[in-house]
């Protein structure tokens, strides 16, 4: 797909501001967009403030947007008010402002968290069923359906990246296998702003040793992840979680807080 505009939303998070340099330049106009104040626009560029929970701000902030890369949002456990506003309402907002506007696709930074409670003995693809491991794996379970309705009943191709851990460095033996660079982050996403499709499901991971999860439909499309942390294993091998239960299953420290069920009662 041609894009002459983009809005990337969470412009002022980790992975938006890495973006910010990665994408420069690539497409004529990119709209940066945040809660948060962001670095003053150059050229080719616009910041623009806005509240994914204002239905009213998407509207302008969507408006005349071919391609939207959806970052914004609360992305670690909360409050079930907040989860709420930021993930749940705040994407209705975001996806009714992006159909009104006409905008041909959407990007999804979904989460390992939505399919948290698998456990790291089963590879999974991106056929896997959600399995949540909080109120925040929830809401990212809710974002890859929503974007499913868009795409099949509004025509927005819909791109849901279940994102590992995108940091500069791996910190610890899980993410290991759950560890995205940031350069293969940019790879994964132009894929998903440049490829032909309707509705897809990926993992947002490197080419790591160790991963849990069979990405063979984001290759399919043309991913070509380049690292592999591997190459951190003697820095961070060492260090695991304190409880044994986040040990066995994939969403590592999400899965423990406020656990009160039967860990032997989830199934294989
Ligand atoms: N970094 C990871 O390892 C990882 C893993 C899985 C999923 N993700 C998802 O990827 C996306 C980006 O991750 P990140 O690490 O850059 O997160 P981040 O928390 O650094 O950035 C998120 C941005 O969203 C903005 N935001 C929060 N609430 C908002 C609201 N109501 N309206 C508008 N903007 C709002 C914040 O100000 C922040 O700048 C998030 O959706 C996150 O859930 C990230």
């Amino acid at each position: 797909m041609t894009i002459r505009s983009l809005l990337v939303t969470g412009a002022a998070g980790g992975i938006g501001r890495t973006l910010r340099t990665s994408l420069k330049g690539r497409y004529p106009l990119i709209r940066w967009s945040d809660v948060v104040a962001m670095a003053p626009a150059g050229p080719g560029e616009e910041c623009v403030t806005a509240d994914l929970s204002d239905a009213g701000a998407m509207i302008d902030l969507c408006a005349g947007m071919d391609a939207i890369l959806h970052l914004g949002g609360q992305s670690t456990e909360a409050a079930w008010p907040v989860v709420q506003a930021a993930n749940i309402q705040g994407l209705i907002n975001l996806y009714e402002a992006a159909r009104l506007a006409g905008t041909k696709r959407v990007l999804f930074a979904s989460s390992n968290h939505a399919v948290g409670l698998w456990r790291r003995s089963n590879l999974i693809d991106h056929t896997a069923p959600a399995r949540p491991d909080g109120r925040y794996g929830l809401s990212k379970a809710f974002g890859e359906d929503l974007s499913q309705l868009y795409a099949y009943k509004h025509g927005i191709a819909g791109f849901c990246m279940r994102i590992g851990s995108c940091f500069e460095k791996p910190a610890n033996q899980r993410m290991l296998s759950t560890w995205l660079s940031f350069a293969d982050f940019t790879r994964l996403a132009i894929v998903g702003l440049e490829a032909d499709y309707t509705y897809e499901i990926v993992y947002g991971v490197s080419r790591n040793t160790r991963s849990w999860w069979d990405n063979a439909n984001a290759y399919r499309l043309g991913y070509d992840p380049q690292d592999n942390a591997e190459v951190f294993a003697a820095d961070v091998e060492h260090i695991i979680g304190a409880v044994p239960m986040d040990e066995d299953f994939q969403g590592g420290g999400f899965v423990s807080p406020d656990f009160t069920g039967d860990p032997a009662r989830i199934p294989a």
